[in-house]
């Protein structure tokens, strides 16, 4: 069997920086004054980083860390919490950062966990919807790129660890 790897490029550096930067002036405008975001390790590390510095002013930020794929490029359907955040959210409002939205029962999940905690509003930012894998339907305010059902790595993600270093994101074949 041969072994996966990242091919054509989908979406270029360039293209993921203007779209990162427009996400984060929306974000700002939706909250204007007190903003608490929410990261999901591992795969949204980058563009974490990137959105935050988009923001101007005030903004905290924490991470919190998931599993819902084992090894592969098929959903397991199991999400478990494997690192929580490290501060409250009562009263806070939240913008939840993934990576990608694909079946949605990672962020049904999450946002379930989240919004017990009584944020005074929870929203969520993914950089990639895979809209046609969907399994549940799972409200997402902010999204950076639709794409079809490719399994795609880079900008963060990875397959089997590897290739989340890279500036763009490429298909993985
Ligand atoms: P969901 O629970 O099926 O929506 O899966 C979401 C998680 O699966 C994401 O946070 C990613 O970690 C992973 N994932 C889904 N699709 C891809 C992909 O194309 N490349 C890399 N990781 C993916
Ligand atoms: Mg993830």
């Amino acid at each position: 069997m041969a072994e996966l790897r990242p091919t054509e490029i989908l979406i270029s550096e360039a293209q993921i920086q203007q779209r990162v930067a427009e996400m984060a002036v929306q974000i700002r405008q939706d909250h204007p004054d007190d903003l608490h975001v929410v990261a999901v390790l591992k795969g949204a590390f980058i563009f974490m980083s990137d959105l935050a510095r988009h923001i101007p002013g005030h903004v905290s930020l924490d991470f919190m860390a998931l599993s819902s794929y084992a090894k592969g490029t098929t959903s397991s359907g199991e999400v478990r919490l494997q690192k929580d955040l490290d501060s409250a959210l009562d009263g806070r409002n939240v913008v939840i950062v993934e990576d990608i939205v694909d079946t949605g029962l990672t962020l049904t999940y999450l946002q379930d966990i989240l919004r017990s905690r009584g944020p005074k509003s929870l929203r969520t930012a993914c950089l990639l919807s895979k809209p046609s894998r969907r399994k549940v339907d799972v409200k997402v305010e902010y999204i950076g790129f639709t794409i079809e059902d490719k399994f795609v790595v880079g900008y963060g993600l990875d397959y089997a660890e590897q290739y989340r270093n890279l500036p763009h994101i490429a298909v993985l074949g």
